[in-house]
């Protein structure tokens, strides 16, 4: 085969905010499937937040990238090659294989996918890990009750769009929280939101507070910064916070400035019973079947809708990357690879 392997590379660990710098797009030869594992040809791949936080050094839940290492990340893949018996060529498969064309893989670690089923990409989102983040999330930890109040940020991307659509199936009240007018129009109109806020406005805590007139019952927290410092005050007696992400946190580069304020946050768990528990989606696993089976039905039904932001070929992902940080997409963000081929030719 004459065909090579395009990469996007970690160039450099980013000072904050990552620049286009900090990648580097890098040619390979097609590498070479062993027993038990199979050659992919990438047909999307996912760009997710927590990205940000495997191109640093620091301390995490998981292994950085290392610099000159291909950057890592969630992808559909189409089968070219296979040398694991339970996969054909032409099958389409789920893997973990990061920001390139071609990979090889273990047969153990794939998912094989229907296309029949749903568009493949949203094995990347609403049927892939964001939505299992949310269902999980929300029910696990957010325990939301008919009637209750539902807050979520980053109301229109594809964690917080599966949360408030999931509280609203339950009977609770889902109030968005979103970057600018024609997000928030989504989130309402089409999503089928109570009550959205968009968070750029200047008088964003008060018209928050507005939107929330029985107080908040379950704050899914998706972006932590000012947000969070205006969800805070509502929240009710014993109201549950899910702490996803904190995506307006994830570009800082040292403690953020002024007083403690963690003794005044801890007098209010206290005095209110907040229950505030973080997770990693992959802590209920176990919950994986249950979920596949439930959001396919609600997606079959109508109750769960979802947006995806496409974004064409390998290269445009640094600065789709970089844009996800500062709110510049509208939906969940995926790069569309390559083409799935009908046939085996391939
Ligand atoms: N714990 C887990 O296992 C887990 C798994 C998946 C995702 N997450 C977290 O869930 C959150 C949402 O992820 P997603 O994949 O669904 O992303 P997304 O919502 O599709 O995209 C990110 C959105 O975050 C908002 N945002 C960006 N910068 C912001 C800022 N400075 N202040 C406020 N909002 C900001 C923007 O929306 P607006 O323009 O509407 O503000 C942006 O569109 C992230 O924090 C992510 O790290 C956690």
């Amino acid at each position: 085969m004459t065909q090579t392997n395009r990469r996007i590379l970690l160039a450099q660990r980013p000072n904050g905010k990552p620049r286009l710098e900090d990648f580097k797009l890098d040619e390979a030869p097609l590498p070479e499937p062993q027993d038990g594992q199979v050659l992919l040809k990438i047909l999307y791949l996912s760009l997710d937040p927590y990205m940000r936080g495997r191109m640093s050094a620091g301390k995490s839940y998981a292994k950085p990238v290392g610099i000159g290492e291909v950057m890592e990340g969630g992808t559909v893949g189409q089968i070219i090659a296979s040398r694991h018996p339970a996969f054909s060529p032409g099958d389409i498969v789920l893997s973990h294989s990061g920001w390139q064309s071609f990979a090889v893989a273990d047969g153990a670690s794939l998912r094989k996918l229907d296309p029949a089923a749903a568009p493949v990409s949203t094995a990347l989102g609403v049927l892939g890990m964001p939505g299992f983040t949310a269902y999980a999330g929300l029910l696990t930890i957010g325990q939301p009750k008919p009637g209750e109040t539902v807050v979520v940020a980053a109301a229109s991307g594809a964690v917080g769009s599966a949360v408030g659509q999931i509280a609203k199936i339950v009977g609770a009240r889902a109030v968005g929280i979103a970057g600018g007018a024609q997000k928030c129009a989504f989130v309402r109109d089409q999503l089928g939101f109570d009550a959205v806020v968009d968070h750029h406005t200047s008088d964003f805590p008060s018209q928050l507070r507005a939107a929330c007139p029985q107080g908040v019952d379950v704050y899914f927290e998706n972006v932590g910064g000012p947000v969070w410092d205006a969800v805070f005050p509502l929240l009710n007696d014993f109201a549950r916070v899910p702490v996803c992400g904190l995506i307006a946190q994830y570009n800082d580069t040292g403690r953020p400035a002024g007083p403690d304020r963690l003794p005044h946050l801890m007098r209010d768990v206290l005095s209110r019973s907040l229950l505030i528990r973080g997770f990693i989606q992959r802590e209920f696993a176990d919950q994986r079947p249950a979920f596949y089976t439930q959001m396919a039905a609600w997606i079959a039904s109508g109750q769960v809708q979802y947006r995806e932001d496409v974004v064409d070929g390998l290269d445009a992902a640094p600065e789709a990357f970089i844009g996800l940080l500062e709110g510049r997409n509208f939906g969940k963000l995926v790069v569309h690879v390559a083409d799935h081929a009908e046939d085996e030719g391939l």
